[in-house]
């Protein structure tokens, strides 16, 4: 019987390409060119499985490409905002994600991203490099403290969990969390959080607010000029999510205005465009959507979406089914 036909639209680490080209007629991409909307759609004509990434927009007219051969669409990331699953539903085709494998090393980032822009370590850095250092002195360069302080998060799924985990029992943070689909009330507690019943209840009070809500036309633009006006001025943004979570024009706004004190980013509203105004401001600090950058979880996730596919492909039920 011949192979099912995949295709893996960036390059994969190698030890997920090796497995995708053991199990499958897999075309894989040596170039890691992302594909067009009209490359998308050959893929959809002439694969019966796609394993796409975040930067493959997948929208209702790509989805629609006809004749469409392919069935499965693996992605490879929890986040699946760059697909229409509504569309892909409505046309019948499976769509799957890799849950779990990268909640660690998305909380890392996150808490990495609340350290730097606390202490002022990318500023730092670019001070030491760019030889502005003249010596030690007390007041040089002072930044938040970050052990004990409170920590809100504005979802509390997989990721939020294992952020209140570290904040709570590596910071002794006091951990606050809003979520629409809470925990079980000993979970929580194990993780030192605290419920509140909005998200402006979380946001009064947070003097770090770490945002773990999936993108949906729901929780787009969420952090909003009102709600950062909410926050405190001496409080701190961090973003691992999804850009659209965030106004964009919003936050600089706030920032230029102090009504916040800074920001730690990962994700953008238009990636890799970064808006030019966070660039020049040493307060925020940015990083290339990092979140699941190691190569152990890079690995995990290709696994994850192959598994994926070659249940899909033997009749059986997937493991990470969205649609
Ligand atoms: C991925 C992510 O790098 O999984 C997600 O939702 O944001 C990242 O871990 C990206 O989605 C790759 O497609």
């Amino acid at each position: 019987m011949s192979q099912p036909k995949v295709i893996v639209t960036r390059k994969i680490p190698a030890a997920c390409e090796e497995e995708a080209r053991r199990r499958f007629d897999a075309t894989l991409n040596a170039t890691d060119t992302a594909l067009t909307p009209e490359t998308l759609q050959d893929a959809l004509r002439q694969a019966d499985g796609l394993l796409p990434t975040v930067t493959d927009k997948l929208s209702a007219e790509v989805l629609g490409a006809a004749p469409r051969r392919t069935r499965i669409i693996a992605n490879f990331g929890v986040g699946y905002n760059n697909i229409d699953v509504e569309a892909a539903g409505r046309l019948g085709l499976r769509v799957t994600n890799t849950p779990d494998v990268l909640t660690d090393d998305t909380a890392d980032i996150a808490v990495s991203l609340l350290l730097m822009v606390a202490r002022r370590t990318g500023e730092g850095e670019r001070h030491v490099r760019g030889g502005a250092w003249t010596g030690w002195r007390p007041t040089h360069m002072l930044g938040a403290k970050v052990s004990g302080k409170t920590l809100g998060l504005i979802g509390f799924g997989r990721i939020a969990k294992a952020v209140a985990r570290r904040a709570h029992h590596g910071f002794g943070m006091r951990v606050l969390y809003t979520d629409p689909f809470p925990p079980k009330a000993e979970e929580a507690r194990a993780l030192g959080a605290e419920a509140r019943p909005t998200i402006e209840d979380v946001l009064r009070e947070a003097d770090f607010v770490s945002l773990h809500c999936p993108a949906s036309p729901e929780t787009r633009h969420l952090m909003n000029a009102e709600r950062f006006r909410l926050m405190q001025p001496h409080a701190f943004l961090v973003n691992t999510a999804r850009g659209d979570v965030v106004d964009e024009p919003a936050l600089v706004a706030a920032l230029t205005a102090k009504t916040i004190a800074g920001a730690g980013l990962d994700v953008y509203e238009r990636e890799p465009a970064v808006p030019a105004e966070l660039l020049t401001m040493e307060n925020v600090v940015l990083l290339p959507h990092l979140g699941s950058a190691t190569l152990e979880t890079r690995v995990a996730m290709g696994m994850r979406a192959i598994e994926n596919l070659t249940l899909f492909f033997a009749g059986q039920p997937v493991r990470d089914k969205v649609v």
